[in-house]
């Protein structure tokens, strides 16, 4: 049986409507930006495969790295043992850390390290005895994942439609601007007793659309939230190892976090892994000769030693120059391609054209501004891959984030498929 074949017969594939599916392309091998199809046709990945790959696909070093430790111990329960691949990423991750983390608590992906983050932080309340302080403050158009706690904590849309009932309240505020900071501190002072923790994607909210925002206002939101002794949960999935040109978008920022997730490039976008970390003071909280105040919570790949040796093979890969160059050299070109898309002189209109770091975003205007309702992606999804470069965007908004080993040639090409397509009818 071919892979289509077994495809169409066994597989049901994430956020993609069935009806009607296009036969997915098979995939057989990636070699740095480019993924290869089984005719052998090449795509140049311009958005990392799901925001995940940062040194490239099949990378050889972290390929050696993982085989390494698959033929050494690939897998061990994380209660009541440990190993060397975890201690050693949790010994190297800490002070990199945007903030004075002093413990890390592995799970398995982004929704993982979220939901760990919320238990964490609710938990913490009830172990002091604060059993009120039980509200989730949340931005608006966030997102935190799939499950049903780090869906509760993302902005209500048409992807928690079937179970908004089901989801526990969480406030939502506004993401900070110079003429609303005011109302969302009134908005804070009024439930301030009862908040236990205030949950935001640093800079950029990914999946709600490549929307950036301002670090000074975020930083001047966090010095607020962090007087009502309320927990900070940066949730840097996306964000983390230099998307945003700096390692952590935390680092933007003086006010730092009491709690922060990690994954998909953790890896270097390999393997999955979810790293939850939190300071001494959360932690303490779970010190306790009462075993109520366990943290009961656990995943059966927690700190998965092959995960972790990825992680640890992809901090080398980020140690060496060439690879920071890299990132400087996407920033500097993306920057040079940021002033062509400023003309605003294509067939197609767009707006809201903005950069953060390695990532780029704007939207295209379109008769029906629903975002995820309209087929702008299916069409520029097409359009893309004929022409060799996989782009997917959010509804009308576009956007590149590459990995970092994008060649110059290729990221040429990438823009070249974005200018054609905006001049096409
Ligand atoms: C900011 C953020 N948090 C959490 C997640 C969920 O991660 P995962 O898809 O690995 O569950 C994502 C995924 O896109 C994300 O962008």
């Amino acid at each position: 049986m071919s892979i289509t074949s077994n495809d169409q017969k066994y597989i049901w594939h994430p956020y993609t409507h069935q009806k009607n599916m296009v036969s997915p392309i098979p995939i057989v091998r990636g070699k740095g930006a480019f993924l290869v199809d089984e005719s052998g046709n090449k795509y140049i990945d311009a958005i990392s495969s799901w925001w995940v790959t940062v040194h490239g696909h099949a990378h050889p070093y972290i390929a050696k790295k993982i085989y390494q430790q698959a033929k050494t111990l690939e897998q061990v329960i994380f209660a009541g043992f440990t190993h060397k691949p975890a201690t050693e990423l949790a010994a190297r991750l800490i002070p990199l850390l945007p903030g004075e983390f002093s413990k890390i608590f592995y799970s398995d992906n982004g929704s993982t390290s979220t939901e760990v983050a919320l238990k964490m932080a609710l938990q913490y309340w009830v172990n002091k005895g604060d059993i009120n302080r039980n509200k989730i403050i949340a931005f608006k158009n966030s997102y935190h994942g799939d499950t049903f706690g780090a869906m509760s904590a993302s902005s209500r849309s048409i992807f928690t439609k079937a179970f908004n009932e089901k989801l526990f309240d969480v406030i939502f505020i506004d993401t900070p601007t110079v003429e609303n900071l005011n109302v969302i501190k009134t908005q804070l002072e009024e439930n301030k007793d009862g908040i236990a923790c205030f949950i935001y994607e640093p800079l950029l909210q990914g999946a709600g659309g490549m929307k950036m925002y301002d670090p000074k206002l975020l930083d001047t939101l966090l010095k607020y939230v962090k007087q009502q002794k309320i927990i900070c949960i940066a949730d840097e999935v996306l964000t983390g190892f230099y998307r945003t040109g700096k390692m952590f978008a935390g680092d933007y920022m003086n006010e730092k976090a009491d709690i922060i997730c990690l994954s998909k490039g953790l890896t270097g976008g390999t393997m999955a892994l979810g790293v939850t970390a939190c300071t001494q003071n959360i932690y303490t909280a779970f010190l306790s000769d009462d075993k109520l105040k366990t943290f009961y919570h656990g995943h059966s790949f927690t700190a998965n030693p092959l995960a972790c040796s990825a992680a640890l093979s992809s901090l080398d890969l980020f140690e060496k120059k060439k690879c920071i160059n890299d990132i400087k050299r996407i920033i500097e070109s993306n920057a040079k391609f940021m002033d062509i898309l400023s003309l605003n002189n294509f067939k197609r209109r767009i707006k809201n054209i903005r950069q953060l770091g390695t990532i780029i975003a704007f939207e295209v205007e379109t008769e029906q501004e629903d975002a995820y309702l309209n087929n702008v992606s299916e069409v520029f999804t097409k359009f893309s891959l004929e022409k060799g470069v996989y782009l997917r965007s959010l509804g009308n908004t576009i956007y590149i984030m590459p990995p970092y080993c994008i060649t110059g040639k290729q990221l040429k090409k990438v823009y070249t498929v974005l200018r054609k397509f905006l001049n096409h009818e």
